[in-house]
Formats: structure tokens, sequence, C-alpha cells
């Protein structure tokens, strides 16, 4: 069976644009594939080393979420980055290979330093950043990541050096592919991107109420300033809800009555809310029974024990070839 690889930094409880970008399909693969998914919590200190508190307390959030979703410790193997030390010894053996231009080409490098301009990201950890990706892919010899667009810069990076890697070493590394998941257009409230940060998401923990609340205080059409206005749903940054979630009728309805300021926004809305109940509560449900039922930290050190295992068998080899 092929094998995927795919981590997430802890960033604490996860929103709508979350599941759909990413949980939904580690939730499909796992199906499919031989799956390791992990927090990447090193990858979390690239950015927060200066306070470093949040970073448990976010992975366990995380996680339940991810349990929530639907990823089954039966069926994928669960871990922390910094719970597997093989992780930080490759990414030492692939630092003394890979050139800095490399680096420094990696688009994300200089647009994020210059996006969180407030936290000092000159620093050689960040630079780093995609080396210690490569090797948290490499040394369980994966054939697949499912990242989003973003991230096919440090694939086909993880892939340079994993190529140069084995050309001086005679080792027979495995050069990951991409599996490029598409992701839905779902932005937040206000219409920006859903960002925790921005304060315009909708949890995977909001309870139904909540989830229902910041529905209704969606952006809409701006055209529709009154009922009888009509509207096109096509610019209504609410109806990316309807599409997502609602069925074919409900849309066609909306698609009809909205133009024709057959409906109000208001019935819209309320519209969008029960086709994200209907899909959410059940989620909403489990993760609370997670958070009762379920031992967190031994999933966790069940699954760091297998993955230890797993990259402890590459890195046998790695060791042998590198000669030291
Ligand atoms: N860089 C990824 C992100 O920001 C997280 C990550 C770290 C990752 N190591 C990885 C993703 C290995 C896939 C494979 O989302
Ligand atoms: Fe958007 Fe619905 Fe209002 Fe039309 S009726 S503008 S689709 S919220």
């Amino acid at each position: 069976m092929k094998r995927i690889l795919s981590g997430m930094r802890p960033t604490g409880r996860l929103h709508l644009g979350h599941y759909h970008g990413v949980l939904k399909n580690w939730v499909r693969l796992q199906n499919e594939y031989e799956c390791f998914y992990f927090a990447a919590d090193w990858h979390a200190l690239t950015t927060e080393y200066k306070t470093p508190q949040n970073i448990i307390a976010d992975t366990r959030e995380m996680v339940i979420d991810w349990l929530a979703a639907g990823l089954d410790p039966e069926r994928c193997v669960l871990f922390v980055q910094s719970a597997v030390k093989t992780h930080a010894e490759l990414f030492v053996l692939f630092s003394m290979i890979t050139p800095t231009p490399w680096l420094e080409r990696v688009p994300s490098y200089k647009e994020q330093q210059e996006n969180l301009s407030d936290k000092e990201l000159n620093t050689f950890g960040f630079l780093g950043y995609p080396v210690l990706q490569s090797a948290d892919i490499a040394i369980y010899n994966a054939h697949a990541v499912p990242v989003g667009e973003d991230q096919l810069p440090h694939l086909e990076l993880t892939r340079e050096i994993v190529r140069r890697f084995n050309h001086f070493y005679a080792t027979e590394l495995v050069e990951p592919q991409a599996i490029l998941t598409e992701m839905p257009r779902l932005p937040g409230i206000d219409g920006r991107k859903m960002s925790k940060s921005y304060g315009n998401a909708i949890m995977l923990s909001d309870s139904p109420e909540e989830m229902r609340k910041k529905v209704m205080t969606y952006v809409t059409d701006p055209a529709r300033k009154r009922r009888q206005d009509p509207g096109d749903p096509d610019v209504c940054v609410l109806y990316n809800l309807h599409k997502i979630y609602s069925t074919d009728e409900v849309k066609a309805e909306v698609q009809v009555e909205c133009r024709r300021a057959g409906i109000g926004c208001v019935d819209c809305k309320k519209m969008a809310a029960e086709s994200v109940l209907r899909f959410h509560e059940p989620m909403y449900e489990k993760r609370r029974q997670v958070e009762q039922e379920t031992d967190v930290a031994d999933v966790l050190a069940e699954g760091n024990r297998k993955a230890t295992e797993e990259a402890e068998k590459t890195m046998t080899g790695v060791r042998a070839a590198v000669g030291l």
C-alpha cells in the first residue's frame, strides 16, 4: 500500500476552512493509503519561538478536531513531530547538502518575512523551514503528500533535496509526489479569507447556536440594501456556504429567488445555517464525545511509538550510507 504523509502546524482549534482545505482529504485518504499525519510543532516554533507556551495545548485541541472530523487512530498514525527525534537528525544531514540559494528562492520565505514583520523571522530556523519539512517527508519514504497549492514549492524543494542526497550517498529515499487538494473558496463572515486571527471564522468546535449566529452575520451582496432590491448569489459572500453545504434544490431556489427579490437575505441565511448544521452538528457532537471519552495523550503516545519505529528504520540505512 502506498504511503501518505502530511503535517499541520498546531494552531489550536480548527475552522471550516481547515476542514474543507485539508482535513476532509486526510479523512478520505486514510481508506486508500497507509497514512501518517502529524502536528508540526517544531515548525510552529519557527515563527512562535518567543511564545512556545501555547503549542502543547494547541496541539491537543487540533488533534481533538482531527478525531471529530473522522481521522481514525486505528487506520492512520497520528503523531507529534517533536516526539520523533530522528526528524531532527535527518534535518541536520539534509542541511549539509542543501544550497542556501535554493532556500532563499522559496516564495513563502520573503513573503512570510514581510507579512509577519513583527516576528523577527531572519533566523536560520525560518530559512531552514523547508529542509525540516523535507526531512519530515523523506524519513517515512512517503510516496505522496496531500498539500494545498501554497505548499507546492516546498514539495518541489523536497524532491530536489532528496534527489541530491540520494546522489551523494547512494541512498534510495523516495521522491514524494504532491497530491494537490482543490480548495473550495470558503471566506469568513466578513468576506476575507477565513482565519482565526481575523476573528471571522466558524470553528469546528462552535456550538450549533454559535454556528447559526455566525452564519446570520455573513456579508451578502451589497446591492441588496433593502428587502425589495434584487441580488446576485454569484457575488454574494454568504452564497459560498450554500455552494458547499446546500442541496441542489436549495441552491436552485436561492439562485432564482435572490435575483427577483423573492426571498430576503435573512431567509436565505437561515437556509444556509440549516445546511451548515446538518453537516456540522454531528461533528460537533462527535467532538464533545472525543473530549469526554478519548485519552488524546494516549492516542498520540501510540502514534509517536509507531512513527518512531518507522523513522528509525530509514535512519538506520541513512546512517550506514553516510558512514558516520
Ligand atoms: N508546512 C506545512 C504547513 O504549513 C506543515 C508541514 C510541516 C508539512 N511538515 C510537513 C506538510 C510535511 C506536509 C508534509 O501547513
Ligand atoms: Fe446572498 Fe442569499 Fe442575500 Fe442573495 S438572498 S444576496 S444569495 S444572502
